[in-house]
């Protein structure tokens, strides 16, 4: 098991605070309002979206190109030359999903960040494999951290999702709605993968990584997105069925309709020329120029389509661009947040750095976000008291719940209006 859990933020030397707000500081110097007794925003104050907690999760069991090779007609080497990758963590029991790793993701960037999950507003999974189509993953991960003052939400854009979760994080922040939004991109891919494919089951990995974007006076943070749609090509990566346009049924299962489907040249095409295209828009929105960059975190599908977009199109020099694609395969949503918190771990990133994050996916969709990163990396002093509250509160998440729904099933027994099955008693659980 690999977890993400050190080099946390520590604000407290840029002594960033969220707008005149005192009540609920964390170990960062970030100070957010508090669910219980919410603060009027001052609308002049200056308001920026920082990234001040990072984690990442991966499940234990690794299938390389070898392994592989056992499964369909294929060959390390061609895996290896057209792709880049050369093994993906794969989860391995049914107790693991995109909400487990997800949740193991989030809580490493809590602790990073130093911040209690009674602190976060809003849980934002991006996913391409989400656990339901209904329920949200996100509203899992909300239940199993036990962040009961959070709104939490799936986000829907492929490999792009977690881009366009990191800009919704951004505007909700700046528009005041939320001091902490908790960005999580989460995947099961091979359990939607289907492994007699040789076109598509070697690109794919599983894992999670999440971010936690705080409402900040220190300026800089998510400085520009820009994110973009080409429903035109909604045919070209798809998992046709079990939606409802085709609704689940035994010829959409004996079918293969609920597998990735892919047309990996076109995809290819159109993610070289996308990737290059957002980066400049973004940097143009940020007002940088591509030499001004310090590192591009690009998404992990293909180190070629990498080097077609960003090296050759925009002359990046390689040093300035962050790949782990070969340890991890295409993770989707969680190929940004889990390269990011490699980088970190690297000393690639440093306070005063211009980053950009770009992904394409399926939709068709692609995004960029640039971020000027603000906040130290360097391990803060421990805060013992504050980390085993958060495991406290991991613990009574999990009883919370179980109570929660065996109660829900004793009123289910009365007539919803009934002493016994009405409004009262629900408010009561919560
Ligand atoms: N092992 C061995 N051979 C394989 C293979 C595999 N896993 N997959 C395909 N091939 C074969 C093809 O059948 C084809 O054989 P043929 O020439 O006899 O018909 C040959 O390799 C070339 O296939 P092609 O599809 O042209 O290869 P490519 O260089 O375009 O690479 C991809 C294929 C999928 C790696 C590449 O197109 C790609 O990465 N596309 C983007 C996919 C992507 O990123 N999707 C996710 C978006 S978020």
């Amino acid at each position: 098991m690999s977890e993400q859990q050190s080099q946390p933020s520590n604000m407290n030397t840029s002594g960033a605070t969220v707008n005149g707000h005192s009540n609920g500081s964390n170990g960062n110097g970030v100070q957010a309002v508090s669910q219980a007794s919410p603060q009027p925003i001052n609308p002049f104050a200056p308001r920026y979206a920082q990234i001040v907690g990072w984690g990442y999760h991966v499940p234990e069991k690794v299938i390389t190109n070898f392994d592989l090779e056992k499964i369909v007609d294929t060959q390390d080497e061609w895996i290896r030359t057209r792709t880049g990758i050369e093994e993906r963590h794969v989860v391995a029991s049914p107790s693991e999903t995109s909400a487990t790793l997800g949740i193991q993701a989030a809580k490493a960037a809590l602790e990073v960040a130093d911040i209690h999950p009674s602190k976060v507003d809003l849980i934002i999974c991006a996913t391409s494999s989400p656990e339901h189509i209904v329920p949200s993953t996100a509203s899992i991960i909300q239940d199993g951290l036990g962040a009961t003052n959070a709104g939490a939400f799936d986000l829907s854009a492929a490999c792009s999702g977690f881009v366009y979760a990191l800009s919704m994080a951004r505007g909700h922040i700046l528009a005041g709605d939320a001091e902490y939004v908790l960005v999580i991109g989460a995947e099961t891919l091979s359990r939607i993968v289907d492994w007699t494919d040789r076109a598509t089951c070697v690109l794919f990995g599983d894992g999670a990584g999440a971010v936690l974007v705080a409402a900040s006076d220190v300026p800089g943070g998510i400085t520009a997105s820009v994110l973009g749609s080409d429903g035109s090509g909604a045919d070209l990566l798809t998992v046709p069925a079990g939606g409802s346009a085709m609704p689940s049924s035994l010829e959409t299962v004996s079918s293969g309709g609920h597998y990735i489907k892919m047309d990996g040249t076109a995809v290819f095409r159109f993610a070289t020329r996308v990737m290059a295209e957002a980066t400049r828009q973004v940097l143009g929105k940020a007002g940088l120029r591509v030499e001004d960059v310090d590192l591009v975190i690009p998404h992990q599908a293909n180190v070629r389509i990498i080097q077609n977009s960003v090296l050759k199109q925009l002359k990046i020099p390689e040093e300035k661009v962050f790949v782990n694609l070969q340890k991890y395969g295409n993770t989707s949503t969680a190929s940004i947040p889990i390269a990011l918190c490699e980088a970190i771990e690297a000393g690639k990133i440093h306070p005063g750095n211009n980053l950009v994050f770009v992904g394409f996916g399926a939709g068709l969709t692609w995004g960029a976000c640039s971020i000027k990163w603000s906040v130290p990396v360097a391990k803060p002093n421990e805060t013992w008291w504050r980390n085993t509250a958060r495991q406290a509160t991991y613990q009574a998440a999990a009883a919370r719940s179980m109570w929660k729904r065996a109660i829900r099933r004793v009123y289910s027994q009365f007539p919803a209006e009934s002493r016994w099955g009405g409004r009262k008693e629900e408010n009561e659980l919560s």
